[in-house]
């Protein structure tokens, strides 16, 4: 069952009903000020740091789960509705949202008006636009009311939902015209404030949300003020501050106006807070002055219905733009809406956000992730390279000289979070692998040269290609008694926790260190990661790639034999037969072997020890593949692991903690999936590959959408797998390192358009009922327009390849260099 459509011609995803079976959300903004804002208009804004800087209050886990957002009231002659259907939740007599390239269109209609309003945080700008449209499509005049609210957050999104005690005496705002200014500790210790203003004037206001209300006993359904036809005039002081705008209006029939409304961000330089004269009809309990010039600039950029088309329209050309440089003809519709629209717009928010903020992570619990981050560079590196050698640099400053990693920091201060720490044996790698893929789309070799520093200290500033140097030693230094990398407290999977050992709540799996590891330096020195030894040889090459470039061949020989010796390793003591063990825990006990109870397969070192090539020349590649189909795979995709765990294993930590079929006990990780889908590929397993990507492709879970929960445009982290009552249900949209993966796996590996050192490689690994198809690709300068032809149906293989006519040997397109467009012809068979 669907709840809307795709409309690819526009970019977006028109959702037909507000009563989805989950709040469907969109995120505004690309830089500093970010909404999420979901089809019924609900959500929340911040600049930069979703906890520290949160500008409008939402309370997570609610009921309603979807309640606080930016609302409009609309009172017809004692009829209250809202164009997004909620909080009132009045039924429509129309309805529509349209979730585009950061905007979203909201359109209800009831009795004959029409209320269209367009959400989008335009370009280099801090703040939420939002045009309100009104039109009276019925034949006779109508007299109404319009009412907005906003609610102010008091800034610190975690105090403001515990430190009541303080935060209900702390609340200011100011009122100047048609502008609610939020100001809450501006007095004293901040810069910042915020303002909600809207281009017209207006009858009345509130401030208070409990005087808009009308009662401590109403919810946002019930506003007592828009029921009455009538703002109070209330003047906040401490408690919750808010921000609504009431107007009254006439529309002759056919009539239409509009109202544009800004929720704003500014700060001020600390010598600048304040103004040095009172405007006049200023309303304000203080006694200094707003230094308003900032909003007043603002406010002046969008004030007009020009404007915001002009707003608009510099948004959809920056995405028309974004989208271009890699575009595909694919004979599958469901491929090419994922590849060319919404694939690539989830890394542009997994990049902007790592996992802070979405309808599942809070924005207070975690800043930017140091292998969530680094992941999530693989996928958007094309879309704006400059911003992706930013971060790498960001990220790659929080390293510790040694290699070691703290595995979180905060977007506002870039500083490593020390609450977490470090030691997750898989960190340093993941940054190898960025740092590969950002040289390997832009030929740009002077980011190695860069002086970064260790541990954010200037002073302990190494060339970037230290830091790679490190990150691949950090592994072979930390090895345990069969040759592996150390497992420390997890890898890639959080919950794989093997020196912790924990039997009392509360305590996290992952920073919790049992006290008997602390002697030996905080975790088992007996506890080995197949999966880290698996990515180290994936992983590894790139970085051998890059020393060869440089000349060093020593350096770069003494790499690759560490390379080798770590494949020899795991065949000796890592290969179950069938498949890669998982681990070997802190007794020295494997994990993940047919010779397990429970817990026999898992899912992730397996991939890249495929295309690793461990154990090629013994068919372990292909056994391999055979039994993650055979143990793994089910109707929504790919397990994690099999058979799911139903007891508690002291030993492996949270991962059993999970009843079965959820999170990392046994659900379909859709991140993981992705990299079973590039080893299927990689072994020219085309039907395979293409299987489990559309098992997990929102484009293709789209018509089970009722099953599947989340938006059907946008991966999630999860879906529940067959061990689960809740078989196929999505949870955790959004924010995952799935949408890195999986557009690195259709793009590089089915589509087989892969940025390499030296050129494009062009190697598909498709459908074999696919005739061909094609791609666009800018590639540093230079645009190919790629024909792939598959005239013997095969799956692999490429049997010719020239470039504007001239036959190139093996599959990688050189690079020309010269700006100009060129022809990519390959024939597979
Ligand atoms: C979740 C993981 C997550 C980890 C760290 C665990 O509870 O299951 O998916 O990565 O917490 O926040
Ligand atoms: C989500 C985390 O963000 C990611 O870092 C981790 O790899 C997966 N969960 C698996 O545990």
């Amino acid at each position: 069952m669907k709840f809307g459509h795709f409309d690819d011609a526009r970019k977006e995803y028109v959702i037909n009903t507000p009563k989805t079976p989950y709040p469907w959300i969109n995120y505004l903004g690309n830089q500093g000020f970010f909404s999420l804002i979901s089809n019924t208009a609900g959500g929340y804004s911040f600049y930069m740091d979703a906890r520290l800087r949160r500008i409008t209050r939402y309370r997570y886990n609610n009921v309603p789960l979807d309640m606080g957002g930016r609302y409009f009231y609309i009172n017809d002659n004692g009829t209250v509705w809202n164009p997004g259907w909620s909080p009132v939740k009045t039924e429509l007599d129309a309805y529509e949202c349209r979730h585009g390239m950061g905007y979203t269109i909201i359109t209800g209609k009831k009795n004959d008006l029409k209320a269209e309003v367009t959400f989008f945080v335009p370009q280099n700008y801090d703040g939420e636009v939002q045009q309100v449209v009104l039109t009276n499509e019925g034949s006779t005049a109508k007299d109404f009311s319009i009412f907005s609210l906003a609610e102010w957050c008091l800034w610190d999104a975690q105090d403001d939902c515990t430190n009541f005690q303080r935060n209900f005496s702390t609340g200011r705002v100011e009122i100047l015209g048609s502008t609610i200014y939020h100001v809450t500790e501006y007095r004293d210790r901040r810069n910042h404030y915020a303002f909600y203003t809207v281009n017209d004037t207006i009858d009345g206001y509130d401030t208070d949300r409990d005087a808009f209300l009308g009662s401590i006993y109403n919810g946002f359904d019930n506003p007592e003020t828009v029921k009455a036809g009538k703002a109070s005039n209330s003047f906040a002081d401490g408690w919750s501050p808010v921000a609504s705008h009431y107007k009254k209006i006439t529309l002759a029939p056919g009539e239409t106006k509009t109202l544009i409304y800004i929720l704003g961000y500014a700060e001020n330089p600390q010598d600048k807070k304040f103004a040095s004269t009172k405007p006049e009809g200023l309303l304000t309990r203080e006694a200094w002055v707003l230094n308003r010039e900032k909003a007043d600039a603002m406010i002046e950029k969008y004030n007009t219905p020009e404007k915001v088309a002009a707003g608009l329209a510099e948004l959809r050309a920056t995405w028309d733009n974004l989208l271009s440089i890699f575009k595909v003809d694919t004979p599958d519709d469901k491929v090419n809406r994922m590849v060319n629209i919404w694939n690539q717009y989830q890394c542009m928010v997994t990049f902007n956000l790592s996992r802070s903020a979405s309808y599942f992570e809070s924005g207070i619990g975690r800043g930017m992730g140091f292998r969530d981050s680094n992941q999530d560079v693989l996928g958007f590196v094309h879309q704006i390279p400059d911003r992706a050698r930013e971060r790498i640099i960001d990220i790659a400053s929080t390293q510790m000289p040694d290699g070691g990693c703290y595995h979180q920091y905060q977007p506002l201060t870039k500083k490593g979070n020390s609450d977490i720490g470090g030691d997750f044996s898989d960190d340093p790698l993941w940054m190898i692998l960025s740092v590969a893929a950002y040289i390997k789309e832009t030929g740009d070799w002077t980011i190695l040269d860069e002086m970064v520093p260790y541990d954010n200290d200037e002073s302990l500033a190494k060339p970037m290609l230290d830091h790679l140097d490190v990150s691949f030693y950090h592994i072979v230094n930390n090895l345990g008694p069969h040759g592996l990398p150390l497992a420390m407290r997890a890898d890639w999977n959080d919950c794989i926790n093997l020196s912790c050992f924990s039997d009392t709540p509360g305590e996290s799996f992952q920073t919790y260190t049992n006290p008997k590891f602390k002697a030996e330096g905080g975790y088992s020195k007996i506890a080995e990661s197949v999966f880290v030894a698996a990515l180290f040889t994936y992983t590894g090459p790139a970085y051998v790639g890059i020393l060869e470039h440089l000349g060093k061949t020593e350096e770069a020989a003494k790499a690759q034999a560490e390379i080798d010796k770590m494949k020899k390793n795991v065949m000796e003591s890592a290969f179950d037969g069938e498949w890669f063990l998982r681990a070997y825990d802190a007794n020295g006990e494997k994990m993940g072997s047919h010779e397990c109870e429970e817990g026999k397969i898992f899912i992730e070192p397996q991939g890249f020890a495929v295309m690793s090539e461990i154990g090629k020349d013994v068919g372990a590649d292909i056994k391999t593949l055979n039994s993650i189909d055979k143990y793994l795979n089910c109707e929504f995709g790919l397990v994690l692991n099999n058979p799911a765990f139903t007891k508690y294993y002291i030993q492996y930590g949270e991962i059993s903690t999970y009843p079965g079929g959820y999170k990392e006990n046994a659900g379909i990780f859709t991140h993981n999936n992705a990299w079973i889908i590039c080893a299927e590929a990689y072994a020219g397993r085309g039907e395979k590959a293409f299987e489990y990507y559309s098992k997990i492709a929102p484009a293709f879970t789209e018509e089970t959408s009722d099953i599947h929960k989340t938006e059907p445009y946008v991966y999630g982290q999860m879906i529940g797998g067959k061990d689960a009552q809740n078989f196929g249900q999505g949870k955790n949209s959004w924010l995952t390192g799935t949408a890195a993966w999986n557009m690195v796996a259709i793009s590089q590996y089915i589509l087989g358009v892969k940025p390499e050192f030296d050129g494009l490689r062009v190697d598909p690994s498709i459908p074999a009922a696919w005739d061909g198809f094609k791609a666009s690709r800018q590639f540093r300068g230079d645009t190919y327009e790629i024909e792939i032809k598959n005239p013997d149906h095969v799956n692999k293989g490429v049997k010719s390849l020239t470039v504007d006519g001239q036959a190139v040997d093996g599959c990688i397109v050189p690079v020309a260099g010269d700006g100009k467009t060129h022809k990519v012809e390959v024939v597979l068979g």
